[in-house]
């Protein structure tokens, strides 16, 4: 007999839009729901640093990051647009419908990190899957060491967003530095890389006992990896997660192979040590 439609890996879920909100240029964060509250509540149990696949009718099918912890008990996105399928989901209004299938992918093992010290470090839109471990982290503040999160972005206008950045800069038991490559009027924070926020007067990256989250652009990746690794931090403390075009999403197609490791179920997730292995060059 054939099994229930519903079984169907490639079948996506019905979600509808809610509301969306201006990141920065280009870049818009759009919340959404469950069209069916039963798949809302299963969904939830997802881990921060998996993804999904999203469909937009007539336009095509892209893998996309959750930003929001699922401590948060909310559903969205944060794309940046740059072609058809991010467009569609950025023309998409209020109370119109795509497809959600997932989650998928291994996500950052936030409870082997239990006792650690954390350190966030993220370029760009590099914090959109940065910004799930944070919010995970800060809802079990007491299960962690100390919380250091470092932040880069071209200018003052590409700071992301701005309402948790303010939590986190005013929260208790969290060190949170603010870096823009251009300052502008009216701006008083650090001028440089993300890279100087190390070297700032009263600023110490514990070494011993710390896992470093990275994600960035690549040029960043690599000044950030080697300024960690020059503190001592071992490769296999630094994680971050690799990008690679997908179809499945569920280690079917092979889209995503870089050479014995599936992205797309391996990862998206990995130490530095492995992304050295797979001979990846970001
Ligand atoms: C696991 C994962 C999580 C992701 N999370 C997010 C997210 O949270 N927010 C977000 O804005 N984007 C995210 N992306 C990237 C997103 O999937 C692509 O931007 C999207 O598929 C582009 O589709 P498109 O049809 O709009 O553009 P296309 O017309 O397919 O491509 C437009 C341009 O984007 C480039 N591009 C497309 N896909 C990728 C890719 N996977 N990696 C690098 N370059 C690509 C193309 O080379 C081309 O230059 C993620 C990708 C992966 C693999
Ligand atoms: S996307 Fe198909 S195998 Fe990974």
């Amino acid at each position: 007999m054939d099994p229930p439609v519903t079984d169907n890996v490639y079948l996506p879920k019905i979600a509808v839009l809610d509301r969306v909100v201006d990141e920065i240029q280009d870049v818009k964060t759009f919340h959404w729901h469950f069209e069916d509250a039963r798949e809302q509540e299963t969904f939830m149990r997802f881990r921060p640093g998996q993804f999904v696949q999203v469909s937009l009718f007539g336009a095509g099918e892209m893998p996309l990051s959750l930003p929001p912890s699922p401590t948060e008990g909310k559903t969205f996105f944060t794309v940046r647009r740059v072609g058809s399928c991010t467009a569609a989901l950025h023309d998409l209004r209020p109370g119109e419908k795509f497809g959600v299938r997932g989650p998928y992918g291994n996500g950052f093992p936030m409870e082997a990190f239990s006792g650690k010290n954390l350190v966030f470090v993220a370029g760009g839109i590099g914090l959109i899957p940065l910004r799930s471990c944070i919010m995970y982290a800060l809802a079990h503040r007491e299960s962690y060491g100390r919380i250091q999160i470092f932040l880069g972005a071209r200018t003052p206008k590409d700071l992301m967003y701005r309402d948790n950045l303010r939590e986190w800069e005013e929260a208790a038991g969290v060190e949170c530095h603010l870096t823009v490559d251009r300052g502008e009027d009216g701006w008083t924070g650090n001028v440089g890389v993300v890279g100087s926020l190390f070297k700032k007067e009263g600023v110490r990256v514990p070494v011993e006992n710390t896992v470093a989250f990275v994600c960035g652009p690549p040029v960043m990746f690599r000044f950030v990896i080697r300024d960690l690794s020059g503190m001592g931090i071992a490769e296999e403390n630094i994680v971050s997660t690799l990008e690679r075009y997908m179809k499945c999403g569920v280690g079917k197609c092979g889209h995503c192979c870089i050479g014995v490791a599936y992205v797309c179920v391996d990862g998206p997730v990995f130490t530095y040590r492995q992304i050295k292995k797979l001979g990846e060059d970001i």
